[in-house]
């Protein structure tokens, strides 16, 4: 199994993270600054995978490209590979078949994020030599994931979000497959909710006797879909940041974890972290909380923002209450002008969602 291969898959729809993915892949979301996507590609050229394949969609393909380039600054080489329609896992899978050919690979799901890598994983896919390596974890909310039942330590039943789960495992989107899933893939029908899933696939694998071999995760999982998924995402990863202040700190303090990028600059403000300050943003007269990233040359002024997400160029100005609990897209402006008599006035895409607390 010396030619081991990535398949990542980084199309599909977003529809759970709109209006944010109207505009931007899911996969691009940024959790402490980085895009999700980012965190699979690292995690698969740290376990030795030097050809990475990625699924994109037609729409956001391109974008995918820009962030992503060749893949030589992760030490990859990526090969692209276009889905014209968002068919399910299995389907994509058959689509990457000409990048894959006869290998054994390793496919991880564009949103998902796992902590401690898969270097352990890869050496007992290896070493055990099963046809396929799942990983389950469990979860308060079974129904929305692909769903495992074990009798023994050996997989029975895999079912994808079965609305009275008979367990809380749920299949964590990173599995290990050997040439086998395409026969499988090619076997399997579309589901319910009219795609290929990867779910029906293995459980052909077990149908057929071949071994499919569970592993229950150690660290924590996190799949981004969802504004709260990825609020708890940037909170687990900000956890682990190192403080490095490479801007600048004008009559301002941090307390705590705190990366300030370059060309950053605090003025009169506090950073509590976790937190994480993007290039060229700037905090003035402000209040920076717990598990907050803000992007690039985003501008935070008379205002408190906790636990959340800007993307680069997003503002927030003036505000009375504390802004909690958000994600903002590229370029978000939010602010007061001080003018009378008071109102809120609102330019908001499709799909937005506005709390007033
Ligand atoms: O996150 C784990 C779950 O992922 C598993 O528990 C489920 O068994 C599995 O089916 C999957 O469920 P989701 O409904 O969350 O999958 P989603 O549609 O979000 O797609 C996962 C990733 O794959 C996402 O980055 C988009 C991409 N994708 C999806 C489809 C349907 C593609 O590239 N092509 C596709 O056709």
């Amino acid at each position: 199994m010396e030619d081991l291969k990535g398949l990542i898959l980084s199309g599909g729809k977003g529809t759970r993270l709109r209006p944010i993915t109207h505009t931007s892949a899911k996969q691009l979301v940024p959790v402490a600054n980085k895009p999700v996507l980012f965190y699979g590609i690292e995690a698969m050229a740290a376990a030795g995978i030097r050809e990475v394949g990625i699924i994109v969609a037609p729409e956001t393909g391109g974008e995918i490209r820009t962030a992503v380039g060749d893949g030589s600054r992760f030490g990859v080489g990526i090969t692209y590979i276009e889905q014209d329609a968002p068919l399910g896992l299995a389907h994509a899978v058959l689509t990457a078949q000409p990048f894959l050919g006869d290998s054994a690979f390793v496919m991880y799901l564009g949103d998902n994020l796992l902590q401690g890598g898969i270097e352990d994983l890869v050496a007992a896919f290896r070493t055990n030599e099963p046809e396929a390596l799942i990983l389950l974890t469990a979860v308060p909310d079974p129904e929305n994931y692909g769903v495992a039942e074990l009798d023994g330590g050996q997989v029975v039943r895999l079912s994808e979000k079965p609305s009275s789960p008979a367990t809380d495992l749920a299949l964590v989107g990173v599995y290990m497959f050997t040439p086998a899933i395409h026969e499988a893939a090619r076997a399997i029908s579309p589901s319910g909710r009219g795609e290929l899933e990867i779910t029906d696939a293995i459980q052909h694998l077990v149908d057929g006797g071949r071994r499919v071999e569970p592993h229950i995760v150690k660290g924590w999982w996190k799949d981004t879909g969802r504004l709260e998924d990825m609020l708890e995402a940037n909170r687990l990863v900000l956890d682990t940041i190192e403080s490095r202040v490479d801007g600048e700190l004008v009559d301002s303090q941090i307390g705590g974890r705190v990366v300030v990028e370059p060309g950053a600059r605090l003025e009169r403000s506090y950073v509590r972290g976790p937190a994480i300050v993007g290039a060229g943003a700037r905090v003035v007269d402000a209040y920076v909380g717990p598990y907050t990233a803000i992007g690039e040359e985003c501008v935070i002024e008379q205002a408190e923002v906790e636990h959340s997400i800007l993307l680069a160029g997003s503002s927030v100005r003036a505000l009375d209450g504390r802004m909690e609990s958000s994600l903002l897209g590229r370029n978000v402006s939010i602010g007061r002008d001080g003018r009378q008599p008071r109102a809120y006035r609102f330019m908001v895409g499709d799909n937005s969602e506005i709390g007033i607390l």
